[in-house]
């Protein structure tokens, strides 16, 4: 069966709406029919300042989402990163084979540190797709499940792979980016031009799994929308709209056609207010069952160590087979 790996930051009390329709959603499908390993990045997390106790809370808050959205710890390997010591291993190695100029060209990283101040940023932030990199390549990861925002990583770790593989002879598997183009970026609610992130100008444009429903349905009937009032599909001139179709559309299974026919005639008041309904109701079970893995910790926590357990018989075996490419001595 091929395989798929993907990763996300526990930076935040929740998962948002994109998080949810751009990755996650998807990773659940792929557990049909993929080898399907999946981790909460917490190296990753610690890249632009963070609180400890902050941290461990959302590693837990993360995988129990995970869990509640469907991912299956029978069928998938579910971890949390810094409990899988290959990843940082085969990050200095290959950030020995990145180029200097060839991560400062990294947009994520150029946004990041230009926000935070070229002084402030870390060099763990500059080497952060190389971690993500090696994420991907220790797992021998065929499909890369991600939102749109993630391709210039994953086109950095598939020049990584092929100038390892081109140098030391062949070691790792070519991973393909996995996007799904329709929900690949969802927007702001305030601002549709910009994809919906944590760090949005306005939490009103964010719309986070775990909040209460009565705010979800808020912010939604509040969603900016553009001029006009007919509702028809065009993300270049009705930006706004059209991403309250999309998130419909992907919600329902109907098609944005379908959607467009059925509000002929109709104001974007009807839209937002039955948009909000069907928001509500795929997130309250959500909600339920993340509670439901919260309540116990422990069994939560050993949940995850048989994941890493998991993890590491296939990233242990990768990176033995780099260190001997490499020239480094075997263990004793
Ligand atoms: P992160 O934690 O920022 O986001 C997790 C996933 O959500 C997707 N996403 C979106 N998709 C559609 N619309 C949006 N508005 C939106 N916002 C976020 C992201 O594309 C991502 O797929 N660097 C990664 C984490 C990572 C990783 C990896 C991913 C670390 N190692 C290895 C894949 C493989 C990140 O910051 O994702």
């Amino acid at each position: 069966r091929p395989r798929v790996l993907s990763g996300i930051q526990p930076t935040a009390d929740s998962f948002h709406l994109g998080n949810y329709l751009g990755a996650v959603r998807n990773w659940v499908a792929l557990q049909d029919s993929h080898d399907a390993f999946y981790c909460v990045v917490d190296l990753h997390a610690i890249t632009a300042g963070h609180e400890p106790k902050v941290l461990r809370q959302r590693t837990r808050v993360s995988a129990a989402q995970l869990l509640a959205i469907g991912i299956d710890p029978e069928r998938s390997t579910l971890f949390v990163q810094s409990q899988v010591p290959e990843h940082p291993q085969l990050a200095w190695v290959l950030n020995c084979i990145t180029g200097f100029g060839e991560a400062s060209r990294m947009t994520q990283f150029k946004d990041k540190s230009a926000k935070q101040g070229a002084e402030r940023a870390s060099v763990g932030l500059f080497t952060y797709p190389v971690l993500q990199a090696a994420d991907i390549l220790l797992y021998q990861a065929d499909a890369v499940p991600v939102g749109e925002d993630q391709r210039q990583h994953l086109e950095l770790t598939r020049d990584l792979a092929q100038r390892f593989n081109t140098t030391f002879g062949k070691t790792f598997a070519m991973p393909e980016p996995y996007i799904i183009k329709d929900t690949a970026k969802i927007t702001d609610l305030q601002d549709p031009t910009a994809k919906m992130s944590k760090s949005a100008s306005s939490p009103n444009g964010l719309i986070e799994l775990l909040e209460e429903p009565a705010r979800i349905a808020k912010k939604i009937r509040s969603a900016v929308t553009d001029t006009g009032r007919e509702i028809v599909y065009d993300p270049e001139t009705k930006p706004g709209v059209s991403n309250l179709l999309t998130i419909y559309s992907a919600l329902t299974g109907r098609s944005i056609d379908d959607l467009v026919l059925a509000y002929a005639g109709k104001g974007y008041g009807d839209l937002k207010k039955d948009l909000a309904e069907v928001v509500v109701e795929v997130i309250r079970p959500i909600q339920e069952r993340t509670r439901m893995y919260l309540e116990d910790p422990a069994q939560l926590d050993k949940l995850l160590a048989i994941g890493a357990e998991k993890a590491r018989a296939v990233s242990s075996a990768t990176l033995r087979r780099v260190y001997d490419r490499i020239g480094f001595l075997a263990p004793a």
